[in-house]
């Protein structure tokens, strides 16, 4: 007799990592490899939120606060709502992995844009409801008439990134709030919000304020980008006091780290530092966009700290390999659900000329 494992094992899509594992960290951070495929921040932690860590450090013995209370506390009033309606993960991760197993069981429906978040197939995966996948529309763009089409009464959960990883396309909060108003009250939308202040149609708190008159909206967002913490795991989501209550019902009651917390609780208090770094994105986004352009690439319009490039009559393979020989590492657009792409990260000003002084070299 041997070990048989669950069937939905077979069904689960694995997860490529950006860089190979092991090399990564001290490679990356003696400046050799430009680290261009996971979206970070180029950025380390703002130093207040160094602090905040090493203070806590000593506390290690002791298990975290399980309620998250601090951090979800200053979460609510960042966004002028109440702490009962703030759920914490171990990265914004963990809570769309809760957010299925929550609300989903076999024969449910789970319905999203592709490509989209390289995670979501994860949820039918493992919770055994089927996956709908409808086709980004024109420009890369999330075609909601085509996704409300495919709500059924077994539809339980929509996903729609926005700004969409990989394309770094952008829906307006208005076209969202239409959106959900079509819908049924039975659906939970996820709105994932991680790169969402890196976009520049709307503020970045317009969706927040849709949460009043939309009972089944979810916002999630992450400290994992713009507050350069993807490190230590811990994400966010603002809904309903039920939708808080069902994700702490399934996710382990210790999930998000005492470093986590005193991270997130710190960082949110500096708005100010979110307003510089979004700017500094926003000049990177510029210089990769416009070099992109001079070497003939066509882009999609991004709204986040990536670009999603399509390589016209150059070979994927070839071009991640070149960059690779050149010690920078982007993604390749096949497992992410699009062949005849990369997604590249912004880095720093360097990193980024780096880049495009070496796709240059690789497309002559
Ligand atoms: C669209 C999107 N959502 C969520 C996440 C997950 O972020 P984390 O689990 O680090 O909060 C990512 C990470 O790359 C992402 O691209």
């Amino acid at each position: 007799m041997s070990v048989t494992f669950a069937e939905k094992l077979a069904r689960m899509p694995g997860y490529q990592a950006g860089v190979p594992t092991g090399q990564a960290p001290e490679a990356i951070a003696s400046g050799g490899i430009a680290q261009l495929a996971s979206n970070e921040s180029p950025f380390p932690p703002y130093p207040k939120v160094v602090e905040a860590i090493a203070a806590a450090a000593g506390a290690m013995n002791r298990y975290p606060d399980p309620d998250a209370t601090l951090l979800r506390r200053r979460i609510a009033e960042r966004y002028e709502t109440e702490p009962a309606r703030v759920a914490v993960g171990n990265g914004s991760c963990e809570i769309l992995l809760a957010a299925a197993e929550a609300l989903c069981e076999p024969g449910a429906e789970i319905l999203y844009s592709w490509p989209a978040f390289s995670m979501y197939p994860y949820l039918p995966a493992l919770t055994g409801a089927r996956e709908v996948r409808v086709p980004l529309g024109e420009g890369d763009v999330h075609d909601l008439d085509a996704m409300a089409a495919e709500v059924t009464a077994a539809t339980q959960l929509v996903l729609v990134c926005n700004p969409n990883n990989p394309t770094g396309t952008h829906i307006p909060a208005t076209e969202v709030a239409a959106f959900c108003e079509r819908l049924p009250g039975h659906v939970t939308v996820i709105l994932d919000e991680a790169y969402v202040e890196f976009q520049t149609h709307d503020d970045p708190d317009a969706t927040v304020d849709l949460l009043a008159d939309l009972a089944n909206l979810v916002v999630l967002r992450t400290f994992s980008k713009i507050y350069g913490l993807a490190g230590l795991r811990v994400g966010y989501a603002l809904g309903s006091p039920k939708f808080r209550a069902a994700i702490d019902a399934v996710r382990q009651p210790f999930s998000v780290n005492a470093l986590a917390q005193a991270a997130g609780a710190e960082a949110i208090l500096h708005q100010d530092d979110v307003t510089r770094r979004v700017e500094s994105t926003i000049v990177e986004r510029i210089r990769v966009e416009d070099g992109l352009s001079e070497l003939g690439m066509a882009t999609s319009d991004t709204h986040a700290n990536f670009s999603w490039i399509d390589l016209g009559e150059a070979e994927e393979a070839a071009v991640v390999a070149g960059l690779a020989e050149r010690q920078i590492a982007v993604r390749p657009g096949t497992p992410l659900g699009d062949p005849g792409h990369i997604r590249v990260s912004y880095g720093t000003a360097e990193e980024n000329r780096r880049f495009l002084a070496g796709l240059g070299e690789i497309l002559d």
